[in-house]
């Protein structure tokens, strides 16, 4: 029988993604900050790619799933860390909207300076997940609980991505690593 995959390595694997736009983030705020022009189409899909792969996709089954199974009585988790991702995934949305306001209004620093918040958030929350809480997590959650976990996620994204999307995203996070080098 073939080891079943557990939920957190599913999310780990996402961070994957997630990490190689972080890594075109910082590369371009490098270039923003030695004077090159804003790139508009890159801060557009770095934007999207955000919202829709890093938020409602990886941030949701997160949020809606594994956090609250891991909140759950019957779960006995030491020193329950969610209530902090759940606030830096808010932080992160902050930044983000001052993306989009900086680059709506051209307002080179303030891209810089969102852009360089949400890139220092993540990389240490990516980093606070993979190492802390999901460790936590696979020593609280049965096998039975991964199992339906892992079935909720499936649910989960065929009900928030249409066929084809998820593809997109990940063809996304190469163009990214490729951009990151
Ligand atoms: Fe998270
Ligand atoms: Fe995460």
């Amino acid at each position: 029988m073939t080891k079943m995959q557990k939920p957190t390595e599913m999310l780990s694997a996402e961070h994957q993604n997630i990490l190689k736009l972080i890594a075109a983030l910082e590369k371009e705020c490098g270039a923003l900050e030695s004077g090159k022009p804003i790139d508009r189409a890159f801060f557009t899909k770095a934007i999207d790619f955000i919202r829709n792969y890093a938020d409602k996709f990886h941030h949701a089954k997160e949020e809606d799933i594994l956090f609250v199974e891991l909140c759950k009585d019957s779960v006995s988790m030491h020193c329950n860390p969610t209530e902090q991702m759940r606030h830096e995934h808010e932080i992160g949305r902050g930044f983000v909207k001052g993306m989009e306001e900086a680059l709506n209004s051209g307002s080179r620093q303030k891209l810089i300076e969102n852009a360089q918040g949400y890139v220092q958030l993540l990389q240490e929350h990516i980093y606070k997940e993979d190492n802390i809480l999901y460790p936590m997590a696979d020593e609280a959650l049965d096998a039975q609980m991964q199992k339906s976990i892992l079935n909720e996620f499936g649910n989960a994204e065929k009900k928030r991505f249409a066929k084809g999307v998820k593809e997109k995203y990940i063809a996304l996070a190469k163009e990214f690593g490729k951009r990151a080098g």
